[in-house]
């Protein structure tokens, strides 16, 4: 996620800036940047890479001035590069601006800026608003800002500074968090509180719709219209650590939490409900050879890996194309089959992952076409590909991969949508689609309501050091996924299998200290994973079933229930891991285990 810092008062801006963007470094960045009104205009500074290469650039001629504001980009739309960095300007020069989020009809606001004699110096949506707020501009900053922020669309916290005013700042949130900082004389703007907390814990929270206009020794809030708003005024009581981690004791946990938000991130500005398809852009892939795919191979490791076997599920069961799943780090050493009419998908978080690399580049040396599904923008497997779609699911510290697969799993969904309308997925089966997709973020809502179901399921069922995992169908992944989960932070040896497998071998392991968990959700194979069920517990098994609302014949069969709204079959593992990600994240901490950076893991296995 980006962050935005804002300062005006009595003291030099631009250190104040640079420290308030060091103390956001956590929130995951590629670019970084500084402008500050210097009495004559708008100095900007800004850097690719880490923020030392800013801090290298201005270091010897730290711009002079009162007023500024600074940003870390995590990049959207646009390379990570120095011209797509903010601080951007309006076509005059004199108006510099930062955003977090994603203005969403940017394009069109484009078009009609360059008809109008604009011209761009960047990729970024970012730049489109600033060059907006100049061009509305008619000597009173804050009504330019309203009026531009009135004609767009989409998610943004942003701030605004113009050498025309050189005594205010002005600032306004929709989507995108901003909190406003009250010092002695001074005031602040920032994503969150770890840039204000040596300077003030006085702060006004700025909610949705709103918009500041920030004096050297006042505030003032308002809507867009012309309404002000009176704010309370509350007291920071976190230290920095807990603000990083937004709250959260662990980042794993605000990643789990974030989900809603992720997902929705993942699927905004993609799905067409009219027509019954998704667009995926960033394919580079004409329909014509879309339809021309004779055979798809996804290929990832761990967690990615888990998202590709749901993903061969969905692509088969809508699109009808023959999909395999092979783990990265052994494709990239067989001599796979592949040609030009074998599309390779490569998932991974980090974009980094040396074997997805490798596999990948083992697949273009024999002529497949590649797309990667990928979270980190400007990542190498994103820029080798020939094409692909990034999560936008922000950035994911954990070393436990969670809102990253929910977000693996809805771009699947929406490859899988674009795919299967080109084929024989009718426009009601489409639709049909994409309201399931659409309602999931409310419905992950739902599941996190009940966290506390969680904990205590946590405390009774995971006392031992076995666990397995059982699902069917597209549930068998997420069955593999929950086991992963538990064991990779807990140290549980946990195991995913198939549900009907379990009588060829496992159910050797079943006795009153073996807990299962089931994914037994109200689909087309409820009544075989019932069996499976009746199975263990004859055999004196402990069962915790993650099943439907109101299906008491699991209740009865099941020690421990967790229920999860219902939805369309394929879509059931964003649900289902939802729970197991919380299960396995409070196993884990009754243990005392080191929940977001676990024994022996990296984030990212940039090596064999
Ligand atoms: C998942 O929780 C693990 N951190 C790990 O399995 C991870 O999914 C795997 O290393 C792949 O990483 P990637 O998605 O960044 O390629």
């Amino acid at each position: 996620m980006c962050g935005v810092v804002g300062y005006i008062g009595p003291r030099q801006a631009a250190a104040i800036l640079l420290d308030g963007l060091r103390r956001m470094e956590y929130r995951g960045y590629d670019s970084a940047g500084i402008a500050v009104l210097n009495g004559t205009g708008v100095k900007v500074h800004k850097a690719a890479g880490k923020l030392a290469n800013l801090e290298r650039e201005v270091s010897d001629n730290l711009p002079s001035g009162t007023v500024g504001i600074g940003h870390t980009r995590w990049a959207t739309h646009g390379a990570p590069n120095t011209p797509n960095a903010h601080p951007h300007t309006d076509q005059s020069g004199r108006i510099a601006l930062i955003h977090n989020g994603i203005i969403e009809n940017a394009g069109a606001i484009r078009k009609a800026l360059l008809q109008r004699g604009h011209t761009f110096t960047s990729e970024t949506d970012t730049e489109v608003l600033a060059h907006l707020v100049g061009e509305l501009y008619q000597g009173d900053l804050e009504e330019a800002v309203a009026a531009a922020l009135r004609e767009v669309d989409g998610a943004y916290g942003i701030a605004v500074i113009s050498s025309d005013e050189p005594d205010l700042l002005v600032a306004a949130r929709n989507g995108s968090p901003l909190i406003v900082g009250i010092g002695e004389n001074e005031r602040f703007v920032a994503s969150d509180a770890s840039p204000l907390l040596e300077h003030t814990r006085s702060v006004v929270y700025l909610d949705d719709g709103e918009m500041v206009i920030l004096t050297r020794d006042g505030y003032r809030v308002r809507d867009l219209e012309v309404k002000d708003i009176d704010k309370p005024v509350n007291q920071i009581d976190w230290d920095l650590a807990t603000i990083e981690r937004g709250g959260f004791e662990h980042f794993m946990l605000k990643e789990i939490c974030e989900q809603p938000e992720s997902l929705a991130n993942t699927l905004r500005g993609h799905l067409l409900e009219e027509e019954g398809t998704a667009r995926v852009s960033g394919l580079n892939m004409t329909d014509d050879e879309l339809v021309a795919v004779e055979r798809i191979i996804i290929t990832a490791c761990g967690t990615s890996w888990h998202s590709a076997l749901i993903g061969e599920y969905m692509i088969e069961e809508l699109a009808r194309v023959p999909v395999e799943v092979e783990y990265a780090s052994e494709f990239r050493y067989r001599n796979p089959v592949v040609n030009e009419r074998t599309l390779v998908i490569g998932i991974s978080q980090s974009g980094e992952t040396a074997d997805t690399l490798a596999a990948l580049r083992e697949a273009r040396r024999r002529g497949a076409r590649t797309i990667g599904l990928v979270n980190v923008v400007g990542s190498t497997i994103a820029r080798e590909v020939d094409g692909g779609t990034y999560l936008h699911a922000g950035p994911e510290v954990g070393v436990a991969s969670t809102k990253a697969f929910t977000s693996q799993v809805a771009a699947l969904a929406l490859l899988t949508l674009r795919l299967g309308r080109l084929r024989n997925l009718s426009i009601l089966q489409g639709r049909q689609f994409i309201q399931a997709l659409t309602a999931l973020p409310a419905q992950i809502e739902q599941i996190l309501a009940k966290t506390d179901e969680v904990k205590v399921l946590a405390e009774r069922f995971f006392t031992g050091n076995h666990a397995l995992y059982l699902g069917r169908g597209v549930n068998f992944p997420a069955a593999l996924e929950g086991a992963l989960k538990l064991k990779e932070i807990s140290y549980i040896h946990a195991e995913g299998y198939p549900a009907a497998e379990m009588k060829h071998g496992p159910i050797a392991l079943i006795d009153e200290n073996m807990p299962v968990v089931f994914i037994a959700p109200r689909d087309a194979v409820h009544s075989k994973i019932v069996s499976n069920i009746e199975e263990v517990k004859a055999r004196g098994g402990k069962v915790l079933a993650i099943c439907s609302e109101d299906d008491s014949e699991i209740e009865r069969l099941a020690d421990a229930t967790f229920t999860i709204p219902q939805t369309l079959d394929l879509l059931t593992p964003i649900l289902a891991i939802v729970p197991l990600q919380l299960l396995s994240y409070y196993v884990a901490v009754r243990r005392g285990c080191n929940v977001d950076q676990p024994r022996n893991l990296a984030k990212s296995v940039t090596v064999e």
